[in-house]
């Protein structure tokens, strides 16, 4: 379906991604993991043609991604959607108006700058707000919700595309636990009914075992590690993270049992002491 092979990109003398090689076959949840600079967001934004790749190729169902321009890169980007960390919406947009926001990709420049919507196209992003648990906040504006909402909100303007694949940039970095895990079941549920890929970078091991099929790491720009998430060992985890034998899986949790311990939640950034 999805076939990345030997991708890397450089900026300068710096290499972000370092010959990614990686396959999809079916319709899967992915996690990304490795520490901050490993290179996850530039396969992202690569996959999204939001970056152009240095060399390699990304192909999916036989058509090379790597090479499009105008019109058929906005198709591919309609076709694979993406979702921050920051949310991205307009705050003081009301919320069915940011979810429309997803077919903006397919509208005419005319109906674009008038903010002319089909009915049709209306009921579709109440329905997807529904569907997410948030249709009562639609005509609220944007800025008014929570964190774990505005992200829903973002996940509805991703559905608007009826994307094959969502890709998801740390997702719930900004999130509380609670609001993180309603975010990462939405996510989850999205592709188990719906059959769409979600391919997400996570900063926690935990998020990645529970809610992944299969689990990526990375390691300065290298894909070091490609499997199920039982596999994702302590020690194999420390191998990814570069981390020292004190290496403690709490500093990459943001799970509530976790913060029920006691323990503070630590993203692992290069500066964070391992
Ligand atoms: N536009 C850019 N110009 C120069 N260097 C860049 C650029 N974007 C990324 N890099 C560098 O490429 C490397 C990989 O960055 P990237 O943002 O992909 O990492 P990441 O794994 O997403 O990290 P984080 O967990 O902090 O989000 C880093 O060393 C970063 O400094
Ligand atoms: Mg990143």
């Amino acid at each position: 379906m999805l076939r990345i092979s030997k991708l890397s990109k450089h900026f300068g003398d710096k290499t972000a991604v370092d010959s990614a090689t990686l396959d999809i076959d079916k319709p899967c949840m992915i996690g990304i993991i490795g520490r901050s600079g490993a290179g996850k967001s530039t396969l992202l934004r690569m996959l999204n043609c939001l970056s152009d790749a240095s060399t390699g190729t990304i192909s999916f169902e036989g058509r090379d991604i790597t090479s499009l321009t105008g019109k058929a890169k906005r198709a591919w980007q309609s076709e694979c959607a993406m979702i921050f960390q920051q949310f991205n919406l307009v705050p003081r947009m009301d919320v069915v108006s940011n979810v429309l926001h997803g077919t903006l990709n397919q509208r005419s420049t005319l109906a674009a700058m008038f903010n002319l919507y089909p009915t049709t196209d209306i009921h579709r992003a109440i329905d997807i707000l529904d569907r997410l648990g948030i249709a009562e906040h639609a005509p609220k504006r944007a800025e008014a919700l929570s964190g774990g909402q505005q992200q829903r909100v973002a996940i509805a303007r991703a559905l608007m595309q009826d994307p094959r694949i969502i890709l998801a940039d740390e997702p719930i970095a900004s999130l509380d636990p609670m609001n993180a895990q309603t975010v990462m079941e939405a996510l989850r549920r999205i592709h188990e009914e719906d059959g769409r890929t979600i391919i997400a970078n996570l900063h926690t091991l935990d998020t990645a075992r529970r809610y992944c099929d299969r689990v990526v790491g990375m390691r300065d720009g290298r894909i070091v590690f490609d499997g199920l998430p039982e596999q994702l060992t302590t020690s194999v985890a420390r191998e990814i993270y570069g981390a020292g034998a004190d290496f403690s899986e709490a500093a990459t949790s943001t799970s509530i049992e976790t913060l029920e311990q006691g323990n503070a939640v630590v993203r692992m950034t290069a500066e964070t002491p391992l």
